[in-house]
């Protein structure tokens, strides 16, 4: 019965993660992984604060590195940081990072 019953749940849990289109990463718990970045960046704005701001950071074309905006560009940075950043590869799990960069594509 148990062993019917698992592929099922699983099955369900998938469905509702495209249906609501939380598969990569979840904006919410993104917010709330961005508060350790609101430190050094400004969401709402592109403001410099101790890094550049963020708001519209998927809307612009290049990084700061020249190299394009796209999920794994910039997963590379927050895994890398760098010149005043810190490098979040072990800081955040990957799930955490997922989730972030979700938020990010929000700004
Ligand atoms: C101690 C300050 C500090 C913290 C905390 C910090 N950053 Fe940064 N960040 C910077 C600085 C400074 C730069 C610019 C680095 C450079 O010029 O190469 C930067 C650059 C970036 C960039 C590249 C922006 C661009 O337009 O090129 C992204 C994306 C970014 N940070 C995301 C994050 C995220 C997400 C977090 C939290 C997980 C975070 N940062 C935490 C200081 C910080």
């Amino acid at each position: 019965m148990l062993k019917k019953m698992i592929p099922a749940a699983v099955a369900g849990l998938l469905a509702a993660n495209l249906l609501s289109g939380f598969f990569a990463g979840d904006a919410k718990k993104g917010k709330e992984v961005f508060e350790q970045c609101g430190v050094c960046h400004n969401a709402d704005s592109t403001e410099k604060k101790m890094g550049p701001g963020l708001k519209g950071l998927f809307k612009k074309g290049k990084l700061g590195n020249g190299k394009p905006v796209n999920e794994a560009n910039v997963k590379a940075i927050i895994d890398a940081g760098g010149n005043g950043m810190p490098a979040y590869e072990s800081i955040l799990s990957k799930d955490e990072k997922d989730h972030v960069l979700a938020y990010l594509k929000t700004l």
